[in-house]
């Protein structure tokens, strides 16, 4: 059984420590960020939150979808615990002449409320991003309190592209996956996924390999460990910090939500 004690350790040792090898996977999903980015400005814009609006994105990475969403009208405050993760944030911006719509915030998604003073229309969290990271439900529900005191009246929050446990559930029970293999240009990733069903935690090592002509050079090994729910326990814990759900969708283009087929695409006011 996989324990849930202190889940959060890894964080520090997956996205700082040994930050760069993850910062290369978030590089190769760069192009892919700027379709994302077109596809959440329609969202955003189905739910009121128009071209212009203040908005942040927690756990922004290296600003692969927030960036571009500032291309796309909106003012963007990135927010990661990876200093170097944001600093490639804003150097993005200026390469696409958004600098001025692009705020970098460096700092613990648990403590938004004392980093940032704004308000904001809205909150984003893009895949798998933070919710299950500390590997309680009680940490989940601190965490999107204090998301509300930083949202205006009326602002939204989006949890985008987030694992739903019923997809795990029924992958492992089609068929026991042992390996899976990530391909991402010029890396190829060897991961190795846990679930235990019982605590609901999902861990996985992460190797990782640059692709040398028929070689593979090893780079390195950095693994994480976070709480799965399904869409139900996700409604639940947001409901407990304030959260109603407005709308569920299958994926960014809007396709409907199902079960054990799609993940979850969320957005509360
Ligand atoms: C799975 S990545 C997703 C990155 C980005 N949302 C995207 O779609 O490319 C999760 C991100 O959350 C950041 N992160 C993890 N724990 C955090 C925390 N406690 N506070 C702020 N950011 C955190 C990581 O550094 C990483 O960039």
């Amino acid at each position: 059984m996989v324990s849930m004690e202190s889940t959060g350790d890894w964080i520090t040792e997956f996205f700082i420590d040994k930050g760069w090898l993850f910062g290369e996977v978030l590089r190769a999903h760069r192009e892919r960020g700027v379709e994302e980015a077109r596809l959440i400005a329609e969202l955003l814009e189905k739910h009121g939150v128009l071209r212009g609006s203040n908005v942040i994105e927690l756990g922004c990475g290296n600003g692969r979808v927030g960036v571009p969403l500032a291309k796309e009208g909106y003012r963007v405050a990135c927010l990661d615990i990876s200093k170097e993760y944001v600093r490639e944030a804003l150097k993005y911006a200026q390469s696409i002449g958004v600098g001025d719509r692009v705020k970098g915030v460096v700092g613990d998604a648990w403590k938004v409320d004392e980093l940032v003073e704004e308000k904001y229309n809205a909150v984003l969290m893009v895949w798998t991003t933070l919710i299950g990271y500390r590997g309680s439900p009680e940490s989940d529900i601190e965490l999107l309190s204090r998301i509300r005191r930083i949202t205006v009246s009326g602002g939204k929050l989006f949890i985008l592209r987030h694992v739903d446990r019923d997809v795990v559930v029924a992958r492992n029970a089609q068929c026991r996956i042992d390996i899976v293999t990530s391909d991402f240009r010029d890396l190829l990733v060897i991961e190795r996924p846990r679930f235990d069903p019982v605590t609901s935690i999902l861990e996985n090592i992460w190797t990782y390999y640059r692709k040398r002509g028929d070689e593979l050079e090893f780079l390195g090994k950095a693994s994480f460990k976070i709480r799965i729910y399904t869409v139900t326990e996700l409604v639940d814990i947001a409901l407990r910090a304030g959260w109603r759900l407005e709308a569920l969708y299958g994926s960014l283009n809007q396709d409907p939500f199902i079960p054990g087929r799609t993940n979850v695409n969320a957005v509360f006011t």
